[in-house]
């Protein structure tokens, strides 16, 4: 099972956005992370369509863009026009979460579900069938660079338990606080995909860095 290394732009430096991109271009990575805040379902701003059509002449790789926003709905063809390919939206922000689905996928992405780190695995019960990824929150939302929460083990074993359990095809996607000490026992438990921001772009050589991570998730 290949294992895929997400970074997160929201750690990488605005002003320069085109050079990190590049760099994740270059870069064993496999995803663009984007993260796109409200200031309403979390306490934060990020930046919205203008940024990711911009990113997005740039990406040689599939962006994964994460909403972080209220009401996704209203929105979900801009994002496919500006060039999402996986589609990410809170459970906690959708009240008709089956439809919402189809719709995403019915506009030729994948969709994807997050869960907050209070909510449990058993509400997406009734939808893991038809999702592409499943992406637990392990910090969070809101910001970058915050601590992994432990209990995110337990959740990713529950998940994937789901996942089996219904013949579906998820991928299990973690975010927030991965780093190189817990990607290999995430990865040991059958976590796909690994979103991490501040720890590729703080460290010295973020494409070494990624490069580390990957290797790290693939040697279990
Ligand atoms: C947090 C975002 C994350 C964030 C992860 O709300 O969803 O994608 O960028 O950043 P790190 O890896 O710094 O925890
Ligand atoms: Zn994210």
């Amino acid at each position: 099972m290949t294992k895929i290394i997400a970074p997160s732009l929201l750690s990488a430096d605005f002003a320069n956005l085109q050079k990190d991109i590049e760099m994740i271009n270059n870069s064993e990575a496999d995803w663009f992370h984007i993260d796109v805040m409200d200031g309403v379902f979390v306490p934060n701003i990020s930046f919205g369509m203008p940024v990711i059509k911009a990113i997005k002449k740039h990406a040689k790789k599939p962006l994964d863009v994460h909403l972080m926003i209220v009401n996704p709905d209203r929105y979900i063809t801009d994002f496919k026009k500006v060039g999402a390919d996986i589609l990410t939206v809170h459970f906690e922000a959708c009240t008709h979460l089956h439809r919402t689905i189809q719709v995403i996928k019915s506009e030729g992405m994948k969709a994807g579900v997050s869960i907050n780190p209070h909510t449990p695995v058993s509400v997406l019960e009734h939808v893991i069938a038809d999702l592409d990824l499943v992406l637990i929150m392990s910090v969070n939302p809101g910001f970058g660079g915050q601590s992994f929460i432990e209990s995110t083990y337990n959740k990713v074993e529950q998940l994937k338990k789901l996942i089996v359990d219904n013949n579906s095809n998820a991928l299990i996607e973690v975010d927030g606080g991965v780093t190189d000490v817990n990607i290999q026992q995430l990865s040991k438990i059958g976590v796909d995909a690994f979103v991490a921001g501040n720890f590729v772009f703080s460290s010295e050589n973020p494409t070494k860095t990624i490069a580390g991570l990957k290797s790290r998730a693939k040697n279990i």
